[in-house]
Parts: C-alpha cells; sequence; structure tokens
C-alpha cells in the first residue's frame, strides 16, 4: 500500500511521527509537503494529496493541520475524495467500512501523538464493507455530479 501525505505547518510534527510510525511498518509513504515549520496555507497540501489519491496515484492519503478541519473540508471539494476527520479509533475503521474514506485528515493540536497513531493503523487495516454502503456512497457522487460545472 502507498499512502500520500501532507500537512500545513500546524501539521507538521504530527506528520513527520506518522511517516515514521508507516516507514517502521515497511508503508511506502510519499510526502507532498509542506516540508518546514513557516507559516503556509493548508489548501495547496490537502489540494495536492487529494489530486494524487483520485487520480489512482495512492490508495488512501493523510493529511494534517491544526485541527483537521481545514484539510478536510478543502480535500472534500475534489470530486472521488470522501475525507474524514478523526479524532478516536471507532471513527477512523467506521469511515473506511461505511463512507469508504480515501483520506484520512488528523489535528496536530486537538489529537495526542499515540492515538493518532493508532487512528491511522485502524483507518488504514479497515476495509470497505460494499453493499448497502456502496448505494450510499454512489448517492454522493450524484451530489458531486449535481453541482460539477
Ligand atoms: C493554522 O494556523 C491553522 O489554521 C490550520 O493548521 C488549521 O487548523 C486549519 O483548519
Amino acid at each position: 500500500m502507498r499512502i500520500a501525505l501532507g500537512s500545513d505547518h500546524g501539521g507538521l510534527n504530527l506528520k513527520k511521527e506518522i511517516i515514521k510510525h508507516l516507514k517502521s511498518k515497511n508503508i511506502e509513504v510519499t510526502d507532498f509537503g509542506t516540508h518546514t515549520e513557516d507559516s503556509c496555507d493548508y489548501p495547496d497540501y490537502a489540494l495536492k494529496v487529494a489530486e494524487e489519491v483520485v487520480a489512482g496515484n495512492f490508495k488512501l492519503g493523510i493529511l494534517v493541520c491544526g485541527t483537521g478541519i481545514g484539510v478536510s473540508i478543502c480535500a472534500n471539494k475534489v470530486p472521488g475524495i470522501r475525507a474524514a476527520l478523526c479524532g478516536d479509533t471507532f471513527s477512523a475503521h467506521a469511515t473506511r467500512e461505511h463512507n469508504n474514506a480515501n483520506i484520512l485528515t488528523l489535528g496536530e493540536r486537538t489529537t495526542g501523538i499515540g492515538l493518532a497513531i493508532d487512528i491511522v493503523d485502524t483507518f488504514i487495516n479497515a476495509k470497505f464493507l460494499g453493499e448497502r454502503h456502496q448505494r450510499r456512497i454512489d448517492k454522493i457522487t450524484e451530489i458531486e455530479k449535481k453541482y460539477s460545472k
């Protein structure tokens, strides 16, 4: 499995910890930035990761900002992206199983490193359950089409 990661300055340190953890499990990762603590704009990094995931270059993405909210809002503007902000492990597996989420978002200022790592592991190991959930995903796709120009 290949995972695309991105963050702004507010999520940089948690992203680094997640990358260290994933590499220790031999999971291939690509970090699309930011790479410094300089103040930057989270939409730039959320868009990069969302486009890589939607293009099929990566099965899953992980985005981190201060709260996880800004990157979640941005990523969800890209048709085909289902980004889920998770602050607990139940949500992390439920959003893969039910929503077929393809991007996990996390907040460095809201979620501690230990819990965040557990959320990451739970998210990447859970599987979409299909069936009635696919019908609901199809309805999400219909909403995207309705509002796409
Ligand atoms: C940056 O200060 C902060 O606004 C950003 O990381 C994020 O929390 C936005 O949702």
